[in-house]
């Protein structure tokens, strides 16, 4: 993030054949920084049979379409912040640490019972469905993806928090065996996150699940994790093993880390730039082009209105 600017996605992707290609987003972007041909790519590392894999392709929602063609699996795969398995984008090939199950979610904080639950036993508590969203990250890359997941809201009312809780906040695991980032001592670990209670309960926050029909793959964040397309990438936080209801706003990994760069809302605004790059225009994976960024990375209508009146606060970084 804030160490280095990734350079990779400056190279054509190789004519994807969607279908043929769809495990290795982002491999086709390192092959243009010159480190790797995309055909002589290892082959992704396979799952372990997932339990939850019958579930999958999940009905997809036809109110979240897309204004451009969906990223190839294969470069969305191969191309991933994951700073828990290294600072590099190439971290597919190292999450096999990573075990998904057992998997429990702590469910703590300003709630009527804090509870726990399996992974296994929230998915039959929800109601799954596919919807194609747009990504952007903080560093000027975009991809779009068919996650399947259930709004954070069903999981909000599931927790029943009492009326003191105003914000929301997400914990990574935090296991250095699992992932051996977690043992560079200069970073603020565990990865958290954090959203109002406003801003979690709008429909477009998204535990995501799945991708592409399927269970999640490890780099994505399996086997849960947040999706927040509106708010810059690291507002995402993968592979969560706690959500607390708290009344004080929650500082987050990359606050914690650099609070002159990133902030609590990360709101996507292309007339704000980051202090070292614009963000009016993004690179997205998987195509040559660069293309204008949007306010609330096109999600205005869904979400400006939760912040109105603050438009001139920090509230886009
Ligand atoms: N969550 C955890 N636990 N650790 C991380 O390093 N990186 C964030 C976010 N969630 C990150 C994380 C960033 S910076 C981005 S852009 C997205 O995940 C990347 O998601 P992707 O790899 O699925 O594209």
């Amino acid at each position: 993030m804030h160490y280095f600017r990734r350079k990779g996605w400056e190279i054509p992707e190789r004519e994807a054949t969607p279908e043929a290609l769809f495990l290795d987003r982002r491999a086709v972007l390192g092959a243009g920084a010159g480190s790797i041909l995309a055909g002589a790519l290892p082959a992704v590392a396979a799952e372990e049979p997932d339990p939850s894999a019958s579930l999958y392709p999940a009905k997809r929602n036809e109110a979240f379409k897309l204004d451009r063609d969906l990223t190839p699996e294969k470069a969305n795969q191969q191309y991933n912040n994951f700073y828990e398995f290294g600072s590099d984008k190439r971290i597919f090939n190292r999450v096999d640490t990573l075990k998904t199950r057992p998997w429990t979610l702590k469910i703590d904080g300003m709630v009527e019972k804090p509870f726990e639950i399996g992974i296994d036993d929230l998915l039959k508590k929800v109601q799954l469905e596919e919807r194609l969203y747009r990504h952007r990250c903080v560093e000027a890359w975009s991809m779009t993806i068919p996650w399947t997941g259930f709004p954070l809201k069903q999981l909000v009312d599931l927790c029943k928090p009492t009326s003191s809780a105003k914000y929301i906040q997400f914990e990574t695991f935090m296991d250095p065996k699992m992932g051996p980032g977690q043992k560079l001592s200069w970073y603020p670990w565990p990865y958290i996150e954090g959203l109002t209670m406003a801003e979690a309960t709008n429909d477009l926050a998204l535990m995501v699940t799945g991708a592409y029909g399927k269970p999640l793959a490890k780099q994505f964040g399996a086997p849960i994790r947040l999706h927040t397309p509106w708010k810059y990438g690291f507002k995402s936080v993968k592979s969560i093993t706690k959500i607390s209801f708290v009344d004080k706003q929650p500082k987050n990994f990359w606050q914690a880390l650099q609070s002159s760069e990133y902030g609590f809302w990360a709101n996507v605004n292309p007339a704000v730039p980051h202090p070292r790059w614009t963000q009016a225009t993004e690179e997205v994976l998987g195509k040559s082009e660069r293309v204008p960024t949007l306010l609330f990375n096109g999600y205005g209508e869904q979400v400006a209105s939760l912040y109105k009146g603050m438009e001139n606060e920090k509230i886009w970084f």
